[in-house]
């Protein structure tokens, strides 16, 4: 027996308020929060839906050093943009708090404070890179060298963002301090850590034996932390920008971001209601928290030995994360600019909020990772939402107002095809109910869709265009029908589409309906009159998706010539042009190229020069066969030290380019010329 509950509690990851929200975050986390959310509000359960703004931790400050301002002044910035944007795409939190507040400083200290009384951490001391120049500790992100992977001389002490590799930052060559370059050194720092191997029974019990229904790759992902073996995990930080741990002799420290950032949920809540208590505190309430799959290990298995280890609080009894989103087929980077932003979005698309929140859940990564693609959403907009949503409550208010002039029209007696349409309305309610509940969006949409494809297929098949003309009676029912279809149509899609939903009733001129009435054929009684209709959708014409792939085209580009300077070699120590002049490089063309007997790098080069024919030693055998050598015009530093190499003198110096993925190409003249022609 599944347990009934009295109230509903629902969060959403925090987002890290050092950079806009992308597509990737809505469609993991945010579009189906607000579907569950809005479903439930509708069938007039008790819910709130709680969000905010992730404020602390170490990418923040990095990135109020780069811009030279104040980390306080990054996050006042990213909170209002998340918070604007968000409101435009019609989340409908009932609260979108920040962790910078009061009530949250508060909180967490308090919730640090009472697991300190009560020894449920570990102190521990341990080495961590210290900066001597700056005397500041250094987060993992702060220590740059080159990776040991890959040899992409920016990566960071925890990431290569290069080649995707987790580093640690001993693994790290020639690591330096991000933040004055100097090389660090070990310190002694001491820190608090929950003992989360105690919890591994507890947890073990929760969910693998507890709650076998969460989704697989959620469960997966928490068996596979569980059967590792779990450690004590550090929830102190040595850094400036947090919230201070509030004990003696803890200067210079504050809880780790991810310690405090999951408490944001228990202090939005107090900031929405002074009966948060009720939400936090009761057996009755479901808690569920909307995340990304980089957030399971926290949600499942940190947050809750938190919430255990204090005791007052109840624990979430769902955790349905998704997987990632991928945008035109690579992974979507905020530091590469990979992205789709909201905030540009709502921009350049007013008034099709409904279309990205559509396109986004028919299309979420629920159980495995996908892909958005601009055709991918020029096609269902064309397809889905103009041709069959549209569609359909388009034909039957257009058809209402010019038969009836917009008076509803009485339903008289049903035939068995009537029937057999108000039946199959019916019956979506509920599968669209066990879909949502179940968290199977893209199902459940499809199923609120599916109204519309009724209705649409009624009145083609019922005809009554040309019924009007002999049975205008017939008609009248027809019509009243496919109203009701239409006003059942807003109550499905509201979840998913509200300002599409809030359009139908309005073009109906109604109020809106409970959930309850989903499936009702008495919506709209017969006599009222309805509104003008107005269209719900529009085509996307293909020079729109056009740009918005120009635009990308023009991002992958950028980072193409980032990238590829990274590994451009400094320029060398000014020289004078009589240094110059001491070089003798001219034109000469191969004679003969043969291996050199035992080697796997050289090549014995016959060359003239015009001065003379002579034997030059050059190490390109893994570049050039001695084939596709001979007869190719080079230029030749003559005038090097003669130089003996197995057994055989090297006079001279075949120049050449070394690109940067490290191949050799010859410098030859642009045109043929005379041998002996001088460079410079
Ligand atoms: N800011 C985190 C992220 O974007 C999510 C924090 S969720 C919370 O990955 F529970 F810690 F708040
Ligand atoms: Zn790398």
């Amino acid at each position: 027996m599944a347990k009934e509950f009295k109230r509903y509690l629902v969060t959403s990851a925090l987002p890290y308020a050092n950079g806009p929200v992308h597509i990737g975050h809505l469609a993991g986390v945010y579009i189906p929060s607000d579907i569950y959310t809005r479903y439930l509000r509708l069938k007039g359960c008790d819910v709130i839906s709680v969000c905010g703004s992730d404020e602390h931790g170490v990418p923040i400050t990095i990135k109020a050093r780069k811009e030279g301002v104040t980390p306080q002044q990054i996050v006042d910035r990213y909170h209002a943009l998340i918070k604007k944007s968000f409101e435009g795409l019609g989340m409908s939190f009932d609260i979108y708090s920040r962790t910078s507040s009061k009530t949250h400083a508060e909180t967490a200290s308090d919730f640090f404070r009472k697991l300190y009384d009560e020894g449920k951490f570990i102190e521990k001391t341990s080495m961590q890179y210290y900066d001597e120049e700056a005397q500041t500790f250094l987060a993992d992100r702060y220590i740059v060298g080159t990776c040991p992977k890959c040899g992409n001389d920016r990566a960071y002490g925890d990431q290569c963002e290069k080649c995707g590799s987790t580093l640690s930052p001993d693994e790290l060559i020639d690591p330096h301090s991000a933040v004055s370059g100097s090389v660090p050194v070990k310190r002694e720092t001491k820190h608090w850590y929950l003992p989360l191997d105690r919890y591994e029974g507890f947890l073990r019990e929760w969910i693998l034996e507890g709650h076998k229904e969460w989704k697989t790759n959620v469960y997966g992902q928490c068996k596979s932390w569980l059967d590792g073996g779990l450690q004590p995990r550090a929830v102190s930080r040595d850094l400036d920008w947090g919230i201070p741990v509030p004990v003696e002799g803890a200067e210079g420290k504050v809880l780790y971001v991810w310690f405090d950032a999951p408490i944001g949920y228990i202090s939005a809540t107090k900031d929405l209601t002074p009966d948060w208590e009720k939400y936090w505190k009761s057996e009755d309430t479901k808690m569920v928290h909307f995340i990304g799959k980089d957030n399971i290990v926290f949600h499942c298995i940190v947050f809750p030995s938190m919430l255990k280890a204090h005791g007052d609080y109840i624990l979430p009894e769902n955790v349905p994360a998704n997987e990632f989103l991928n945008l035109e087929g690579d992974k979507i980077s905020t530091s590469r600019n990979w992205a789709v932003w909201l905030h540009e979005y709502l921009e350049e698309f007013p008034g099709k909020e409904d279309v990205l929140r559509y396109v986004l859940c028919a299309n979420a990564p629920e159980t495995k990772d996908n892909d958005f693609t601009w055709k991918d959403f020029q096609a269902r907009n064309n397809n889905e939402l103009v041709a069959v949503l549209g569609n359909f409550v388009n034909r039957a208010l257009v058809l209402t107002q010019k038969y009836y002039g917009g008076k509803v029209p009485a339903c008289g007696e049903l035939n068995d095809y009537d029937r057999q349409t108000v039946a199959e309305v019916a019956a979506v309610k509920a599968s669209l109910e066990g879909n949502i509940e179940n968290y199977r969006f893209r199902e459940a949409l499809k199923d609120a869709m599916n109204i519309s494809r009724i209705g649409n297929k009624y009145l083609a098949d019922t005809e009554p265009w040309k019924v009007v003309k002999t049975d205008p009676k017939r008609v009248e029912t027809i019509l009243n029908i496919a109203l009701q279809i239409t006003a059942n149509t807003a109550i499905a899609i509201e979840p998913f589409m509200p300002f599409s939903a809030a359009k139908i009733l309005g073009m109906l001129a109604v109020e809106k309906f409970s959930w309850e009435r989903l499936g009702a054929m008495d919506l709209i009684p017969a006599g009222h009159a309805i509104g003008e209709p107005a269209l719900l959708f529009e085509k996307i014409e293909d020079d729109v998706i056009q740009h918005q792939l120009d635009k990308l085209a023009a991002t992958k580009a950028a980072n193409e010539a980032a990238e590829s300077n990274q590994s451009i070699e400094p320029q060398k120590d000014t020289i004078q042009f009589d240094d110059f002049q001491k070089m003798d490089i001219r034109v000469s063309t191969i004679l003969e190229a043969e291996k050199v007997a035992k080697t796997k790098k050289l090549l014995k080069l016959t060359v003239d020069t015009g001065i003379d024919k002579r034997v030059i030693v050059s190490g390109i055998a893994e570049h050039f066969t001695p084939e596709e050598l001979v007869g190719k015009q080079v230029l030749v530093l003559v005038n090097l030290a003669p130089r003996e190499l197995k057994g055989i003198l090297s006079n001279g110096m075949i120049l050449m380019a070394e690109d940067a993925s490290g191949k050799l190409r010859l410098l030859q003249p642009g045109e043929t010329t005379n041998n002996g022609a001088v460079v410079g």
